[in-house]
């Protein structure tokens, strides 16, 4: 069996569709990650016929109890990085607000009361953008609100909010060197 190390990755996968599958390649170049996946996430990746298989050295976490029982591994230096990848409008609207009510905001809440560093990659970044569903391409229009919790996001210490997907691949690298550097 494989022995896991730590510190590692915190991946969180939510609801939506916005490049799922660029994200789930981008998980299996990292060793050592831990996917945590909201409820609603676990629904929308079906709709995608995607299916959770990873490296042996990654753990997938379901959102299945009240208190996010998996979080308390944060305090215990599990892990070193976060990245929300993709970010609904909702677990966005919710870090925003300080709300930890979910798989996903209560790893974005818990990396702040640990300070370590996360990475952002909100869906939401533009007035019209195009983004894959289940069945092909669709144009979308994030509200004012939407938009505004992005830029508000980015405001966050310890928040790296990226809008592209070649910029999540950018920052990951950077973080990446960042950990290799130091042994
Ligand atoms: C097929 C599908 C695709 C979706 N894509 C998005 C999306 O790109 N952006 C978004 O904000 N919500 C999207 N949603 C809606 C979210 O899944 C929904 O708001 C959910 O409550 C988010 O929960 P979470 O943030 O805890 O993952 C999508 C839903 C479905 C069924």
């Amino acid at each position: 069996m494989t022995r896991l190390r730590t510190p590692r990755w915190a991946w969180v996968l939510t609801g939506s569709g916005h490049f799922f599958v660029e994200c789930f390649e981008l998980i299996r170049s990292l060793d050592h990650c831990d996917v945590f996946v909201t409820k609603a996430a676990d629904e929308v990746l079906r709709m995608y016929g995607l299916k959770l298989d990873f490296s042996d050295t990654t753990r997938v976490l379901h959102d299945k109890t009240a208190s996010a029982v998996p979080v308390g591994e944060f305090y215990h230096g599990v892990y070193h990085s976060v990245v929300i990848a993709p970010a609904t409008s909702n677990t966005v609207a919710k870090c925003v607000a300080g709300i930890s009510d979910t798989i996903a905001t209560n790893v974005y809440a818990q990396a702040g009361k640990c300070r370590l560093p996360s990475i952002v990659f909100a869906c939401d970044t533009a007035p019209e953008l195009e983004t894959m569903a289940p069945h092909g391409m669709v144009k979308v229009y994030p509200r004012p609100i939407d938009l505004e919790n992005t830029a508000r996001l980015k405001t966050f210490e310890r928040t790296q909010v990226v809008e592209s997907f070649a910029d999540l691949e950018l920052a990951v690298a950077r973080r990446k060197g960042e950990i290799d550097g130091r042994g």
